[in-house]
């Protein structure tokens, strides 16, 4: 079976950060550009701390592309830290006498305390460069391959900032309004909720308090006919909801109506079925967010995901010292006072990722035109039905 898959590496200090993706198809066209275009998407977004202004996040295309075409071999990909190099020595490889002193308070809410007790780590350190979210860019490097993959196919994948701490945005998705919705500080598609949200975060980082929110991924043009009922880990939705959940902060996935459909009766969830000549079977409506029984629909497929506000506070919760057990304030160090905006920029990349993966596995295809060609024949196969 095809399918494709990644691994990534580095730490949020370290030299760089390394990917490796594998089971892409041959022949489909790909350069740095079109990669770096969603790199610096990840970087925008009001409310990031100034490692955003050191990082000029840009790819290095190590292996797998030759003459602008993927040759079907692993692609390796990497992104250098810049801030790296003012971290020399709290990084160094080796073992060195320049060692700093160790971060010994974890955060409430980060992955220090877990993260020492399972690696037995006593500075923490350790954790915070790998748990830290700097690893999302190498994702987001990813996702851009399976985002070209997912072209192929006609289907596009966007995402927008649907709610930030309470404020909640009023204008729903349309391909027009996602296509521009870069432009808004917090990519947000109502403009009047955008500048609410900019005045809560602006409170909060005052504050030295922090914010989540709501972000909302929208695949268009996703085929028909891809995934399946047929075992568990095969569903869609449940795919997609792992995907989403493998996001640093994410901590609630809904996909179409998601949680408002429980208090909903059945009449007013489920997407009534029609027939035409011309187009064959449609739907009324896409509450089910382009999913039903673990297979897509045909419709956009609709997921969203809650972040919860970021663990690292400027006026810092009650902690613990790791060797002295006293308690003293957490940890701090620079951090965003909010990263829905960028969240939602990973949310996209894992999203294509997975959707990619899984509609590799259906239609298969070792060149990226066996892929397209086998997609197009279910398609014509359908409109026959
Ligand atoms: C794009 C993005 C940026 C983030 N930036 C920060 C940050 O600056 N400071 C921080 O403490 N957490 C940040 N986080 C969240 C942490 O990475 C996350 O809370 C931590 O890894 C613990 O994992 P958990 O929240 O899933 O339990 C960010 C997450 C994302 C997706």
């Amino acid at each position: 079976m095809t399918t494709l898959r990644y691994l990534t590496a580095g730490e949020s200090h370290g030299r760089q950060l390394t990917a490796i993706l594998e089971g892409c198809p041959a022949g489909l066209a790909l350069d740095a550009a079109a990669i770096d275009a969603d790199l610096v998407r990840r970087q925008l977004g009001y409310g990031r701390g100034a490692r955003q202004q050191i990082e000029k996040d840009r790819v290095m295309i190590l292996a797998g592309i030759r003459y602008g075409r993927t040759t079907g071999a692993p692609i390796a990909l990497a992104i250098e830290n810049r801030d790296a190099a003012n971290w020399a020595d709290t990084m160094a490889v080796e073992v060195t006498s320049r060692r700093v002193a160790p971060v010994c308070v974890p955060r409430p809410g980060h992955a220090d305390l877990p993260g020492a007790q399972l690696y037995g780590a006593d500075d923490l350190r350790d954790v915070i460069e790998r748990a830290s979210a700097r690893e999302t860019a190498a994702r987001v490097a990813c996702g851009a391959v399976a985002r070209r993959l997912l072209g192929l196919l006609g289907c596009a994948v966007r995402s927008h900032v649907v709610a930030i701490g309470g404020v909640t945005a009023g204008v729903a998705a349309s391909p027009a309004g996602l296509e521009a919705v870069d432009g808004d500080p917090l990519r947000c598609l109502d403009a009047a909720a955008s500048e609410e949200m900019r005045s809560a975060i602006a409170a909060a980082g005052q504050e030295g308090d922090t914010l989540g929110g709501v972000f909302e991924v929208v695949a268009f043009g996703f085929p028909p006919g891809v995934g399946s009922y047929v075992q568990a880990d095969r569903r869609l939705g449940a795919r997609l909801a792992g995907a989403l959940l493998g996001i640093p902060a994410i901590k609630g996935v809904e996909i179409g109506l998601g949680f408002a459909a429980a208090g909903l009766p059945g009449s007013r969830v489920h997407d009534e079925i029609v027939w035409s000549a011309a187009t064959g079977y449609g739907r009324t409506a896409n509450n089910a967010g382009g999913v039903e029984g673990g297979i897509s629909t045909g419709l956009p497929i609709v997921v969203r995901a809650a972040m919860k506000p970021i663990a690292t506070l400027m006026s810092p919760l009650r902690s613990v010292h790791l060797d002295s057990h006293e308690a003293v304030e957490a940890h701090v160090e620079r951090s965003d006072v909010c990263a829905v905006p960028a969240a939602a920029v990973v949310g996209e990349a894992v999203v294509a990722l997975c959707l990619a993966a899984a509609a590799l596995e259906r239609f298969g295809g070792e060149t990226a035109d066996e892929f397209a060609g086998a997609a197009a024949a279910f398609g014509d196969r359908l409109r026959r039905s």
